[in-house]
C-alpha cells in the first residue's frame, strides 16, 4: 500500500469507527457487532504502525490506550475549578434560595436540577473541535494532565464533528459504572487480587495509571455538566447543555429544569430511592440558577459559587460498638483485616461485620476495640467505617496493634514495600491458602468440581488424604463415603460434625473423573497462578497450545503475546520455576487431565451459510450450544456474541431472555428456530 492509499484508507477507517463509537456510546445503539467494530479497529492500528506519520492525535485508537505516563505534567486550570456548598436539609435549601431571591433584587428566576455524580471531576479543553487536555480538579486551582487516560474513555469525544466554538472547555464527571466495577472485581478475584475498594476511590485511581492500556480495560465513562468559554453566549445553563449533547458530549438524561424550589423538593425526593437504580453513584443533587447573567450577578465567594448549591441525601448509616478485629488470610496469602461489629440493623439488612482493608486503614480511622463507631453502605460489598466516635471512647482504650504473626499458621506476616496488604509467606503449609487454592481449582469456571465445597475440601486435608488440588485425583470411592468433616457456624465455636453421604461421594467421585475433559485453557486458569485469570489464560493456551510450551517459554516470549505484560509473564516464570509446581503439574498429566489444547480441525460440511452472522441463544433439542456454533461454522457461517441491526439471524431456543427477542424484533432481525436452521443447511 501506498503511504497515499493508507492516509485514504486510515481516514476512512477512523470516521467509520468514530460514527459506530458514537452510536454505541452516546446512544447505545450498534449497527455492528462487537467483532467487526474490534476488526475495524484493529486495522487502524496496522496502518498506523505502519505509517507511523498518520497516527493523529484524535485517531480512535487513542482509545485502547499504550501511552505510559511517568510522571503527570501540573496544568493550572484556566478557570478555577471551585467546589459547591453542601446543604443537608429542607430548611438549608430554603435558606439558599432566600440569598438567590435577596441577591436577584426581586427578578424572576428559575433552577436546573442535575444529579450529583460521585466519581473524578475533570475538565476537557477543546480546540478546533479537538479534544487537547484533559486535566483533573487538583487542589482547584491546578490539576494532573491525564490526556492519554482520558483518551480511552469511550464517551469523551476526540474530535468533534458539529461547528463548535474554536475553543472551549467542558467539565463534568468521569465515573466507574457500576456493573464495569462489579466485573473488574469478580476478575480480580479470579487472579487472587485484592478487591477494589469501592467505584469512586478506582475510578480516581484509575485515572492516575501510568499505563493507559490499563485505563482501557476498565471502561470508565464520563457525564459532563458545564460549558465554559469567552464569548459563548448562550443564555441559560439549559442551553448551554442541550448545546453539548448536540455536540457530541454524554449528558445524563437525569436533570430537570424547575420554575420553584417547590419544584426542586420533588425532584430531591423523586431520586432518592430512584437513584439507586441507576449505573453510576450519586450522592445528592446539585441545583444551579438557570439563567446565566444571573449567574453572573450572583457570582462566587471564596471556594463556591453563589448561584448552585448541593443537596446531599443522607448516608445511610447506624452507629454501633466494634468487638473485635479478625483477620482472615486469603488464597494468596494477603492478610484482610474485618470488624466484628456489634449487629446492627443498616438500610434493611444486619450488619455484622465491616472491612477495614488494611493496617492504614485502621490507623487512619485510629479505630479502637470498643469504640463506639458510624457505619455505612457505600458501593461497597460490606459495610465501611466511616467515623469513630472518640469523645464517647473509655480512657482505657489501646491504639490496634496490628498481628505480626499469620492468624491460621503463626508465621511472621511480611509486607513488601510500596503494598498496603500484610503477607503471609508460608505459601505451603498455611491451611487458608492450602484451600482457598483448591477452592479456586474446582470453581465451576475452572475444572467444576464444586460439589465438593469447602467443608469437605477441609475435612480431606484434615484426614490427610488430600495435599494440595493434584491430590484429588487419587481419591477414591471408599475414601469420600462416609469421610466425616467438620461445619462452623459464624461464629467458630459452634460447629458440627458431618459425613459425607453415599450419593454425594459417588457424585464428588464421579465430577473429578469428568472434570479430566476440562479443556487446557480451563486447567491453566485453574492452577491459580497469580495474575492469570480466565481470558489471560484462554490467552496463553491459545498461543502455546500445550502446557510444555508454555513451561519452556521464556520471558521473552510470554510478554510477546498480546495482553501478556511483565507482571504477568514474570508471574507464570515464578509459578513454573518452583519445583513444587511442576511436581502438581506432573501428577495432574499423570492423572489424565487435559494439558493441551484440543486443537479442533476446522471441519467444513459446505457453504450454504457463508458470510453469514448468527447469534445463538437459549438451550436446544438435538444440539448443544457449542455444537450448534461448529454445525454454523462448518457450514460457513460466523457466530457472534451481540445482536446489532446488520445480524442475519437469531437462533431461538428454548427459555431464551425476552430481552434478546425484543431486540432482534425491533432491529427486524430473522428469528428462526433450531428446526428452521436445520432446513437452511
Ligand atoms: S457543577 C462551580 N454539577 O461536585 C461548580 N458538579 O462539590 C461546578 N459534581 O467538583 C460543579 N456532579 O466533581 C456540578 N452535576 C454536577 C456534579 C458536580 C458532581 C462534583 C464535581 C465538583 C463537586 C463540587
Amino acid at each position: 500500500m501506498t503511504f497515499d492509499e493508507a492516509k485514504n484508507e486510515v481516514k476512512a477507517l477512523s470516521e467509520k469507527i468514530n460514527y459506530h463509537n458514537e452510536l454505541y456510546y452516546q446512544k447505545s445503539e450498534s449497527v455492528i457487532t462487537d467483532f467487526e467494530f474490534d476488526q475495524l479497529l484493529e486495522k487502524l492500528i496496522a496502518l498506523e504502525n505502519q505509517f507511523p506519520e498518520l497516527k493523529l492525535e484524535d485517531s480512535p485508537s487513542q482509545r485502547v490506550g499504550g501511552t505510559i505516563t511517568k510522571e503527570f505534567d501540573s496544568v493550572v486550570h484556566k478557570y478555577p475549578m471551585l467546589s459547591l456548598g453542601n446543604t443537608y436539609s429542607q430548611e438549608e435549601l430554603r435558606d439558599f434560595d432566600g440569598r438567590v431571591a435577596k441577591g436577584l433584587e426581586g427578578q424572576d428566576y428559575e433552577y436546573f436540577c442535575e444529579l450529583k455524580f460521585d466519581g473524578v471531576a475533570l475538565s476537557l479543553t477543546y480546540e478546533n473541535g479537538v479534544l487537547k487536555r484533559a486535566v483533573t480538579r487538583g487542589d482547584g486551582t491546578q490539576g494532573d494532565d491525564i490526556t492519554a487516560n482520558a483518551k480511552t474513555i469511550r464517551s469523551i469525544p476526540l474530535k468533534l464533528k458539529a461547528a463548535v466554538p474554536a475553543e472551549f472547555e467542558v467539565r463534568g464527571e468521569a465515573f466507574f459504572p457500576l456493573k464495569e466495577f462489579e466485573r473488574v472485581n469478580n476478575e480480580r478475584e479470579d487472579i487472587g487480587e485484592e478487591k477494589l475498594a469501592n467505584p469512586r476511590n478506582s475510578a480516581s485511581g484509575t485515572l492516575k495509571m501510568q499505563d493507559s492500556s490499563v485505563v482501557a480495560s476498565r471502561k470508565l465513562d464520563c457525564y459532563l455538566y458545564y460549558l465554559l468559554g469567552k464569548d459563548l453566549n448562550y443564555p441559560t445553563h439549559a442551553t448551554a447543555i442541550e448545546a453539548i449533547e448536540s455536540w457530541g458530549f454524554k449528558v445524563s438524561p437525569t436533570y430537570k429544569q424547575c420554575a420553584t424550589i417547590e419544584e426542586v423538593l420533588n425532584y430531591i425526593n423523586h431520586w432518592e430511592e430512584k437513584r439507586h437504580e441507576l449505573h453510576v453513584e450519586t450522592d445528592g443533587i446539585v441545583i444551579k440558577v438557570n439563567d446565566l447573567s444571573q449567574q453572573e450577578q450572583l457570582g462566587f465567594t471564596a471556594k463556591s459559587p453563589r448561584w448552585a448549591i448541593s443537596y446531599k441525601y443522607k448516608a445511610e448509616s447506624a452507629t454501633t460498638v466494634l468487638e473485635s478485629i479478625s483477620y482472615q488470610v486469603g488464597r494468596t496469602g494477603s492478610v484482610t483485616p474485618v470488624a466484628n461489629l456489634k449487629p446492627v440493623l443498616l438500610a434493611g439488612t444486619t450488619v455484622k461485620r465491616a472491612s477495614l482493608h488494611n493496617a492504614n486503614e485502621i490507623a487512619r480511622l485510629d479505630v479502637r476495640i470498643g469504640d463506639t463507631v458510624h457505619v455505612e453502605k457505600g458501593g461497597e460489598i460490606i459495610p465501611k467505617i466511616t467515623t469513630v466516635e472518640i469523645s464517647s471512647r473509655s480512657h482505657d482504650s489501646e491504639p490496634v496493634e496490628y498481628i505480626s504473626n499469620c492468624p491460621e499458621c503463626d508465621t511472621m506476616l511480611i509486607r513488601q514495600e510500596g503494598e498496603a496488604n500484610h503477607y503471609c509467606p508460608n505459601v505451603e503449609g498455611c491451611p487458608p491458602q492450602i484451600l482457598g487454592r483448591i477452592d479456586h481449582f474446582i470453581q465451576r469456571k475452572a475444572m467444576d468440581i464444586d460439589k465438593l465445597g469447602p467443608e469437605t475440601i477441609r475435612g480431606l486435608l484434615d484426614n490427610g488424604l488430600i495435599r494440595n488440588y493434584a491430590d484429588l485425583y487419587d481419591l477414591t470411592y471408599e475414601q469420600l463415603n462416609g469421610l466425616e468433616f467438620t461445619t462452623y457456624s459464624d461464629k467458630k465455636e459452634d460447629y458440627a460434625v458431618r459425613s459425607l453421604r453415599e450419593k454425594s461421594a459417588g457424585n464428588v467421585v464421579k465430577a473429578i473423573e469428568e472434570s479430566k475433559a476440562v479443556p487446557f485453557e480451563r486447567v491453566l486458569f485453574a492452577l491459580g497462578i497469580r495474575f492469570v485469570g480466565k481470558t489471560v489464560a484462554e490467552k496463553l493456551a491459545e498461543h502455546f497450545i500445550s502446557i510444555d510450551n508454555l513451561m519452556s517459554a521464556p520471558f521473552e516470549t510470554l510478554i510477546e503475546v498480546p495482553e501478556i505484560g511483565d507482571r504477568i509473564a514474570q508471574s507464570v516464570i515464578d509459578f513454573f520455576e518452583d519445583s513444587k509446581n511442576r511436581g502438581i503439574v506432573e501428577k495432574l498429566r499423570a492423572s489424565g487431565v487435559q494439558l493441551v489444547s484440543e486443537k479442533k480441525e476446522a471441519v467444513i460440511e459446505g457453504n450454504t451459510l457463508d458470510g453469514k452472522t448468527f447469534v445463538i441463544s437459549g438451550v436446544f433439542a438435538q444440539f448443544s450450544r457449542d455444537e450448534l456454533k461448529d454445525k454454523i461454522k462448518a457450514n460457513g457461517g460466523k457466530v457472534v456474541s451481540s445482536i446489532s441491526g446488520k445480524l442475519d439471524y437469531l437462533v431461538a431456543g428454548d427459555k431464551m431472555g425476552p430481552s434478546k427477542l425484543e431486540k432482534a424484533t425491533k432491529l427486524n432481525i430473522n428469528v428462526i428456530s433450531e428446526a428452521d436452521f436445520l432446513d437452511m443447511i
